[in-house]
């Protein structure tokens, strides 16, 4: 059983973690300082941001915290956070893409893309990009993307990237999580073809009592408890990326996740991936569309 008693220590590690004021991403930040880094918590609102701080300091860990504005909606804000992030950081030793929204009502980015495929995959597609040369300057750097076992059921419909077709919050949260792992997939087949020495891992955390449920109504959520059971706290669904932001079993392009009833509960293991997730063509279709729309080319 992998805890976050396992981690190494991360004195002198420098990681961003997306989304980290609250639920996942907040654990996942008080993990990594805990065990010694340096943590930047890339938030959209700067307040919370700085309100988490003050409640991982409680922790009283070895590490540090620094909280920084990113709104993943938007490229502007996300040009402006790794140029920011860059000038002041030598190295970047993990990025935790983690962020994500869950059935929000209709809503497209500033580029027009329906809200959930453009903050949980385009907007983590341009962070990553713009990231990049840091992560390659950095020795084993790695990224982390967190993805969710909503992939199983989900496709990619290039004709409805915009929703200008239709609209179905789950279907499109669905099609996210499935964009986060083709995106992790072929990024570490990119990155191998080029030679560097980055490794690009997925997760995903089971099922846990967050605000990723904020947008379910009363009915969508006693259904959802239906499914899936007693929910996990947060801490135990951040151990997945911990394990794979610094455990030194990994391997660029796996993807991990918990190991107890079909990953819903557990502690971090290896998981298969489904064989939809595997299609190297879809995955070249969508990262070509990923440059088109962002403007940003990596890893080459
Ligand atoms: N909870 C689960 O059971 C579960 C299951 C499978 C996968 N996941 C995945 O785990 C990740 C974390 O989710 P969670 O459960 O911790 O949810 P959460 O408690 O709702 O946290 C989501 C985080 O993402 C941030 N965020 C949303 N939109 C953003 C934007 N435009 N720019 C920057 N940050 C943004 C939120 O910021 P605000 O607080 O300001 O809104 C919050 O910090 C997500 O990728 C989710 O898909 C969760």
């Amino acid at each position: 059983m992998w805890t976050k008693d396992n981690l190494p220590d991360l004195t002198g590690k420098t990681v961003i973690v997306t989304g980290a004021n609250t639920g996942i991403g907040f654990e996942t930040a008080a993990g990594l300082y805990e065990a010694g880094a340096q943590v930047i918590l890339a938030c959209r609102d700067l307040n919370k941001a700085t309100e988490a701080i003050a409640s991982i300091q409680q922790r009283k860990g070895p590490g540090s915290l620094a909280g920084a504005q990113l709104d993943l909606t938007c490229l502007v804000s996300i040009e402006r956070f790794a140029t920011e992030f860059t000038q002041q950081y030598q190295f970047l030793h993990v990025l935790i893409n983690n962020a994500g929204v869950m059935i929000p009502p209709a809503s497209q980015t500033a580029a027009g893309f329906e809200l959930q495929f453009g903050v949980n995959h385009i907007g983590h597609f341009a962070l990553t990009g713009r990231l990049y040369p840091l992560l390659k300057a950095t020795p084993g750097a790695r990224i982390v993307t967190v993805s969710s076992l909503a992939y199983l059921r989900g496709s990619i419909d290039f004709d409805n990237l915009y929703s200008k077709n239709s609209y179905d919050p789950m279907r499109e949260y669905c099609q996210s999580k499935l964009a986060n792992v083709f995106f992790a997939l072929e990024l570490q087949r990119r990155i191998s073809a080029s030679g560097d020495g980055v490794l690009s891992l997925v997760v995903q955390p089971g099922a846990n009592n967050t605000e990723l449920a904020r947008n379910m109504n009363a009915a969508e959520y006693a259904a959802a408890l239906e499914r899936f059971g007693t929910l996990m706290e947060p801490w135990q669904g951040a151990l997945p990326s911990l394990y794979a932001a610094a455990s030194p079993a990994v391997k660029g392009g796996e993807f991990y996740g918990p190991d107890q009833d079909g990953g819903v509960r557990g502690y971090p293991a290896r998981a298969i991936i489904a064989p939809h997730a595997l299609d190297e063509a879809i995955a070249k279709r969508l990262w070509q569309l990923s440059e088109e729309a962002t403007g940003v080319r990596f890893p080459g």
